[in-house]
């Protein structure tokens, strides 16, 4: 049996007549670039999450630029982030000549820690934005982290790139705070035909500047008070993610139900004392999405033999990501060494990708279940309890 990390063709498949159908109609309108489709799904993701305005834009990477640069964060400032995400969070950062302050992740939800964005934050000057990452599509605690913006008159910028569609206590990832932004990469949970992303913001003041630097700063036409870029989203992206918004919340429910099949398939087999598996935070709380499960990530002892293992088995998995950000090379003018945020560290050399889709069969499920309780098995290790 074969189980990909992922397989688009089998959302694409039941939904291309309408796909190419919507694609169609941009085409033959020939207005490609913004425009009513734009329109359309920026209103759509303004009432999907509650956020208060909604600038489509050409990827998650220039939302979070173009937000930045709104903002005027340039050289002189701080910004702390997390150092356990995409290249993208800490990227856009340093792009614009700001100073990069990581802080080390809660090791149970690979999120940010609130004990450790404190310390960063009595410690560092000219803090100019936290960038709390929701990542693999579960929540931050944002509770504290506002807790501490306030108290440090800091604005909070979330990155929910992987997280269209989770809620927390506070509200909707990604329009909890005073901006956010959320990528349609095609692997997201709400995925384009190529790149595409969304800023959020509060503020109109804020998103009316957004909307003019992401086409070169430009207002009125051809007349420049400041400079932008093109950061415009394409039509044909539109359309296809408006005719895809409104099967979200059921890919996400499917997702959380290959989550449920995972978390009793190993309880069964003995592995929930040897697989660290994902925590759900705001569970709690009695919020629906609390996880959407963009990605179902474990933490496997012997992590690199499984993986090896299982590419034998034709399952496919994967490492987010072998290399926390502040041991990149292209940050090593930041000082920092291994060693300085342990919890991250520790995620990137244990942590393992599973795959998971709403179209998974469950069947897929229980083989790759089975194989990992067969390689821990061969090793000795299942029932003995061990989670490292
Ligand atoms: C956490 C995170 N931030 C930012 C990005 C950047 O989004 P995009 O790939 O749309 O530029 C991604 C996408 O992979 C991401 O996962």
């Amino acid at each position: 049996m074969r189980v990909p990390l992922l397989d688009l063709k089998l959302q694409y498949a039941p939904l291309k007549a309408e796909i190419l159908a919507a694609i169609e109609q941009v085409t033959d309108s020939q207005q490609l670039v913004l425009g009513p489709q734009v329109d359309a799904l920026e209103a759509a993701i303004e009432a999907y999450t509650g956020a208060g305005h909604a600038i489509g834009v050409s990827s998650g990477t220039d939302a979070q630029l173009v937000l930045l640069m709104a903002l005027g964060i340039g050289p002189g400032d701080a910004v702390i982030t997390s150092p356990y995400t995409f290249f993208a969070t800490a990227g856009c950062v340093q792009r614009l000549g700001a100073r990069i302050v990581f802080a080390d992740i809660d090791p149970l939800t690979f999120n940010i820690c609130p004990t450790a964005l404190k310390n960063a934050l009595s410690q560092t000057p000219n803090v100019k934005a936290i960038i709390p990452v929701h990542l693999f599509g579960c929540c931050a605690d944002m509770e504290a982290i506002q807790v501490l913006a306030t108290q440090y008159g800091v604005p909070v910028l979330e990155d929910a790139a992987q997280a269209l569609g989770c809620a927390h206590p506070l509200g909707s990832a990604g329009a909890i705070a005073q901006a956010g932004w959320y990528s349609f990469y095609p692997t997201k949970n709400l995925g384009a035909f190529g790149d595409a992303g969304m800023v959020t913001c509060r503020d109109a003041d804020l998103a009316a500047k957004i909307r003019q630097l992401r086409n070169h700063g430009m207002e009125p036409r051809y007349y420049h008070n400041v400079v932008g870029g093109n950061f415009r989203l394409d039509a044909i992206q539109a359309a296809v993610l408006n005719l895809k918004l409104p099967h979200l919340d059921s890919w996400g429910q499917g997702r959380r139900e290959r989550a449920a099949q995972y978390r009793d398939g190993f309880v069964s087999e003995g592995l929930d004392g040897i697989l660290g598996l994902p925590t759900e935070p705001w569970a709690q709380s009695g919020v629906p999405n609390h996880h959407i499960y963009n990605q179902f990530i474990i933490r496997a002892p012997h992590r690199d033999a499984l993986r090896s293992f299982l590419t034998q088995a034709d399952i496919g998995s994967e490492i987010y990501y072998p290399l926390p950000l502040h041991l990149q090379e292209c940050f090593k003018h930041l000082g920092y060494r291994a060693g300085d945020f342990p919890e991250a560290e520790l995620a990137a050399q244990k942590t393992l990708a599973l795959p998971i889709f709403p179209e998974l069969k469950e069947h897929q499920v229980e083989y790759v279940v089975n194989r990992i309780s067969e390689f821990y098995k061969i090793g000795g290790l299942a029932g003995k309890n061990r989670a490292q």
